[in-house]
């Protein structure tokens, strides 16, 4: 297990919020190594005392105990570098040279470059070291090449990964366990009892303090070409003939190679883009989404797609993916709508009025599967049969400790697991359809809809949120758009 790892990016938000407190939470469960030491690396001037300061306050609100951030302190040493000069890069950690590193890279992608270059120049990536990169990696097709074509000339792939935080959730993976671990559903797992597919993933935070970097992206590019696609890969892909790295990542491959492409003449049909305005989340008054350059106006904070698998097991079943910001409740959720039952015997409700089974698969804030079967609940005396939807819900046992998905994903980084990490083609796979939907919007014009915050988007996107579906079922429980 590697011992030292190089946070580059270490004021960052990402860093403060979420790394530095998995580091912390994996080193009280003495997860890591006796000598393990982090060099925060950043190009603000704080010194290793300032920078212990700032972070000792970020992580005392956590409410860990005192003595566990006075060691998770110790181990930090802060060194400012200049991130977009690989020679200084390679100066300034030269001494580190010899030492087995994790390099982790939680910058802006321009600068995944230079700094590997730096690294590479101070022997930092010789094996068996390895390099962590955040994404996004790049902000199209090309660019992404760009880099990786940069990053493969110093470390090989199998020492390069890419991470996904959806990747680390432990409900995630979970869904490979439903899927692969019950023959029960091994059994309708395709079009022939399946007729549809939604995930969402919305947010009630907004973009506030990101604009820089969000402006540039937009939810596409920020949600959809990674953790929306992930989730999609899970459900979609063939089962693997075995849990390894390359087994799971050869099928979401296939998966991510057989969407369709996104036309200009379809585009408009399959796909919401919006924007939130000014409204209410969680009682509290908010501010709409402000472009920061006049350029960034056309960013969308939420998007609703419908997206096509072409191969057997999914011909003609739509996978409708969603995700906003400011939206009216925080859930990500992924929805299995069935097919009706070939026969309809009942007269109530009638057929056209009864309810398809439905899988739902709960992955935040609280994590449950529901399955809605029909049923009847009327006691025989009281006449005719009467079906009701009936809701089978198994929660998940409460009293497991829910862990930050960094950590999970930290400690495979330390011990050189690449199972949960992105392969360089599945990247290239994902933005190619990515760049055929942003292309289809550049063609058709298709345009940013306003949504109030605190709603569940776009009227308009009510379309690819039919009632029923995911959207349909918030819609009506708490108003507001899709
Ligand atoms: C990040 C995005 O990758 O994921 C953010 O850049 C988003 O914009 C975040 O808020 C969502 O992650 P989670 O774990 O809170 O669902």
């Amino acid at each position: 297990m590697h011992e030292t790892l190089l946070l580059f990016g270490a004021t960052g938000d990402l860093a403060q919020r979420y790394l530095f407190q998995s580091l912390l939470n994996l080193l009280r469960d003495r997860l890591l190594p006796p000598g393990f030491r982090v060099y925060a690396i950043a190009r603000q001037d704080l010194g290793t005392d300032g920078f212990r300061a700032t972070l000792g306050e970020r992580l005392a609100k956590s409410g860990a105990p005192a003595a566990d951030i006075t060691e998770m302190l110790s181990r930090c040493e802060y060194l400012n570098v200049d991130l977009a000069d690989p020679q200084l890069v390679a100066e300034r950690l030269g001494f580190l040279h010899g030492r087995d590193c994790v390099s982790y890279l939680s910058t802006p992608p321009s600068l995944y470059v230079p700094i590997t270059q730096g690294l590479k120049a101070a022997g930092l990536l010789d094996a068996p070291s390895r390099l962590v990169l955040e994404k996004p990696i790049g902000r199209d097709l090309a660019s992404a090449r760009t880099i990786m074509a940069a990053v493969g000339e110093c470390v090989s792939e199998d020492r390069v990964f890419r991470i996904d935080h959806y990747l680390g959730k432990a409900p995630v993976q979970n869904l490979l366990a439903l899927r692969f671990g019950n023959a029960l559903l091994e059994a309708v797992w395709h079009h022939r009892w399946i007729a549809s597919v939604d995930i969402m993933v919305a947010e009630t935070d907004g973009v506030d303090g990101r604009e820089g970097y969000y402006a540039n992206y937009g939810a596409l590019r920020d949600m959809v070409q990674n953790h929306i696609l992930q989730l999609l890969c899970l459900i979609a892909m063939e089962p693997p003939s075995a849990l390894d790295a390359d087994s799971v990542r050869n099928e979401k491959l296939k998966v991510l190679r057989a969407l369709r492409p996104m036309t200009a003449e379809r585009i408009n049909h399959d796909s919401v883009r919006g924007v939130y305005q000014a409204g209410v989340v969680g009682g509290k008054p908010v501010v709409g989404f402000k472009a920061p350059t006049p350029e960034a106006e056309d960013c969308e904070t939420y998007v609703a797609l419908v997206a096509h698998i072409d191969n057997w097991r999914w011909a003609g079943v739509p996978f409708r993916l969603r995700t906003g910001k400011r939206m009216a409740d925080r859930c990500s959720e992924v929805v299995i709508t069935f097919r009706d039952t070939s026969h309809w015997i009942f007269e109530q409700p009638s057929r056209e009025k009864s309810t398809p089974n439905r899988l739902v698969f709960r992955l935040q804030p609280e994590e449950n599967i529901e399955l809605t079967l029909m049923s009847s609940l009327a006691a025989p005396e009281w006449g005719a049969l009467e079906l009701q939807p009936l809701p089978l819900d198994l929660s998940m046992p409460i009293n497991l400790r829910r862990r930050i998905a960094y950590e999970r994903l930290l400690l495979d980084a330390f011990h050189g697991n690449p199972a949960l990490f992105v392969r360089n083609d599945e990247v290239e796979a994902a933005w190619t359809w990515i760049d055929s939907v942003a292309d289809a919007w550049k063609q058709a014009g298709t345009p940013l809809q306003p949504y109030m915050a605190g709603s569940w988007g776009p009227e308009a996107a009510v379309s690819i949120a039919p009632e029923g579906s995911i959207g349909g079922r918030r819609r009506g429980r708490n108003g507001g758009g899709a």
